[in-house]
């Protein structure tokens, strides 16, 4: 299949491109630009092109010249930028998604797969594993457009048969999510600093804690959500465990004895996260569709391959 996926040059949508440009998926990546690292990670003749998910124009030129059977939706800021600039979130989170939509429509792309994220559900209380049935209730302002991300993926789905899918992942580790945008980064910050030998000083509570997924679990969830052939439901879940920060430090400290943890909240990041305590994600759906399995489903396993995939870098770029 030819595939275009928008954010093609994020920490996801890069190692998407590969997982699929190996299964022998043709790739286009489209993003409003390239760094080196995407560049020299993208996938050999991968097409690259350069268009502003806002620009209308330049969203529906770029479907319009490569025609793609699918499309990867990842263009986005996330939950940290979210919160500063409202007005930027909402351009390119909730005006970038109807741009793609209904570009899709006009091109007669048949399957677009949309990234939501657990932001958009938030839990008041402690609550039964949420499973993609649970009513939306974001806090934040990403929530609020992921929210409506899926809304607009309905619309189409409803009114023009557009086969979309929506995932909704639990925040990202792995090694060089650090420096990325989210408010949950401190998720995968809170390893890779202690790894680099760095104190670190986390801006959550001991006891907040997020739904986490590997980032190779997350690619292998969404390049099987986009390539299964139909799918009963609009929404799936795509996480792995969920873990207080407390739990993670000690998961870090059980593998990195010097590791050198600290904590000290600050109100934006705890107004972000800091609901996402009672969240723990049901991703039985994704299982029994298209046999969706993380394989780092608890902390402990995750900081373990967090660890082994930073060593093997290392060794790798030696
Ligand atoms: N990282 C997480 O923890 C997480 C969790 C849940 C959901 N998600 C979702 O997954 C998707 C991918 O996230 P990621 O982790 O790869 O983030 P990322 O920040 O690494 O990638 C996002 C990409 O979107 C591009 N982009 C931003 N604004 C754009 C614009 N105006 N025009 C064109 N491109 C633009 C950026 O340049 C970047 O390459 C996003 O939709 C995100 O909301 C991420």
């Amino acid at each position: 299949m030819r595939v275009l996926i928008t954010g093609g040059g994020g920490f996801i949508g890069i190692r998407l491109a590969n997982v699929l440009a190996q299964g022998g998926h043709t790739i286009v990546l489209v993003d409003r630009a390239f760094s080196d690292t995407a560049i020299r990670l993208a996938p050999r003749g991968a097409e690259r092109r350069l268009a502003d998910i806002t620009d209308r124009a330049a969203v529906w030129a770029a479907i319009e010249a490569t025609r793609p059977d699918g499309i990867v939706h990842l263009a986005a800021v996330l939950s940290g930028i979210s919160e500063i600039d409202p007005p930027l979130a909402f351009d390119i989170n909730v005006i970038g998604t109807f741009n793609v939509l209904e570009g899709a429509r006009k091109f007669g792309v048949k399957r677009v797969v949309a990234t939501s994220s657990i932001a958009a559900v938030e839990m008041p209380a402690d609550s039964p594993p949420a499973d993609e049935d649970v009513p939306l209730a974001p806090l934040g302002f990403y929530g609020m457009t992921k929210a409506t991300g899926e809304a607009w993926c309905g619309y189409y789905r409803r009114r023009f048969n557009l086969d979309t899918r929506v995932a909704r992942p639990g925040a990202v580790v792995g090694p060089g999510r650090e420096a990325g945008s989210a408010t949950s980064n401190f998720t995968t910050a809170i390893i890779a600093e202690p790894l680099a030998g760095r104190r670190y000083v986390c801006n959550v509570r001991e006891d907040d804690s997020s739904p986490l997924v590997y980032h190779t679990d997350l690619v292998d969830g969404l390049a099987r959500l986009f390539l299964a052939e139909s799918v009963s439901s609009p929404i799936y879940n795509l996480g792995a465990c969920s873990a207080t920060a407390a739990a993670l430090a000690r998961a870090v400290r059980a593998r990195i004895p010097t590791a050198d943890i600290a904590f000290e909240p600050d109100d934006v990041a705890r107004f972000v996260v800091g609901q996402w305590r009672y969240i723990v994600q049901d991703n039985r759906r994704a299982e029994r569709d298209f046999g969706y399995r993380p394989r780092f489903d608890t902390p402990e396993k995750l900081v373990a391959e967090f660890i082994r995939e930073s060593q093997a870098a290392l060794v790798g770029a030696r």
